[in-house]
């Protein structure tokens, strides 16, 4: 792959950030090809806004070099700028005002003139079904409709790129699907879509590339497919609704992975008929029963599994 601006929307070698001593990004590269979705994963924490903030000038890298829509990150900050838009992780409506009013408060930060701006904001508010909703005050406004209206100001600007931080977090399936569908559409009309979602079927389903952040590096990147393939084999998933079961099945399984919130744990497994029986065999053995086995093959959910949690401790002799 060339690295010229003209085939990269986002170019960013070596990005470092520290907050005193907490390295949150620790020398990470990221290339994003115009016209495709790039998605960054990683759990809280993980410094998917952090990465956001920089590659959209918000604050500025310790260390690395960034081109974005093809201009220098820093010694080009205001071209970067009037190429992007960014929809943060925490809404930029102002409640007290309509969504139309948002709109145009939006248009006017861009400095388009008032004629455009009605137009644009006209528009927008069709495209993204709040034309009901356009006159009254954007604090009565559900959460997928203000994420929608979120969305339609970051679009004011006609930006090439856009940078949406957990567009869907706390929407419903239905308004999830129906920003699926909206971020779909934009990449069908040429937009760049950098996108972080703790969502692994988001990235599944909208992602060209997905790159998973953990301590400060990215420690996995390519297609979803790609990184299904890094996970050999599923495994068999034990559900607990006991605290005490759920810490001595945790204890003897050491292989296993545990998720101490959800009280379960999951055993690497082919998902065969012999393996199954010697998950159940041990338990059997052991005396303990756990409220819900299921068996599952691997998918992008493992692969965050595997790439961000850490394992069962080694349990000291005695
Ligand atoms: N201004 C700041 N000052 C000090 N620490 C900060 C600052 N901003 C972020 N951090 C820390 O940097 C780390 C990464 O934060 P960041 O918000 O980028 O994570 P995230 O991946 O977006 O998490 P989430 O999924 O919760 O949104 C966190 O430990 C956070 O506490
Ligand atoms: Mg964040």
């Amino acid at each position: 792959m060339t690295t010229t601006p003209r085939t990269l929307a986002i170019a960013a070698t070596g990005l470092r950030k520290a907050y005193g001593d907490k390295t949150v990004l620790d020398g990470i590269d990221i290339h994003v090809p115009v016209g495709t979705v790039f998605s960054l994963l990683g759990p809280n924490g993980a410094g998917k806004t952090t990465a956001v903030n920089i590659l959209s000038t918000l604050i500025s890298a310790d260390a690395g070099e960034a081109r974005v829509a093809g201009h220098h990150l820093t010694r080009e900050a205001q071209a970067v700028r009037g190429a992007i838009g960014v929809t943060g992780q925490f809404s930029a409506v102002d409640g007290l005002i309509t969504g139309e009013e948002n709109m145009l408060l939006m248009a006017d930060l861009q400095h388009l003139s008032r004629r455009e701006g009605r137009r644009i904001t006209a528009e927008l508010l069709e495209r993204f079904d709040l034309v009901e909703a356009a006159k009254k005050p954007a604090s009565t406004y559900s959460g997928g409709m203000k994420r929608r209206l979120d969305i339609a100001m970051t679009l004011v600007g006609n930006p090439r790129i856009i940078f949406l931080d957990e567009p869907t977090t706390g929407l419903d399936p239905r308004s999830r699907h129906t920003m699926w569908q909206i971020i779909r559409e934009l990449v069908a009309g040429g937009t760049t879509v950098f996108l972080t979602t703790q969502y692994l079927d988001e990235a599944d389903q909208l992602a060209d590339r997905i790159a998973v952040l953990n301590g400060g590096k990215l420690v996995a990147e390519g297609s979803a497919e790609e990184l299904k393939r890094l996970i050999p084999g599923g495994h068999v998933r034990l559900r607990f609704a006991d605290p005490v079961l759920y810490e001595r099945a945790a204890t003897a399984l050491r292989e296993a992975t545990r998720d101490d919130e959800a009280l379960t744990l999951q055993i690497p497994s082919d998902g065969s008929q012999r393996e199954l029986r010697a998950v159940l065999d041990w338990l059997d053995a052991a005396g303990i029963e756990a409220d819900e086995l299921s068996v599952h093959t691997p998918d992008l959910d493992d692969v965050f599994f595997a790439l961000t949690a850490s394992p069962v401790p080694a349990q000291p002799a005695n």
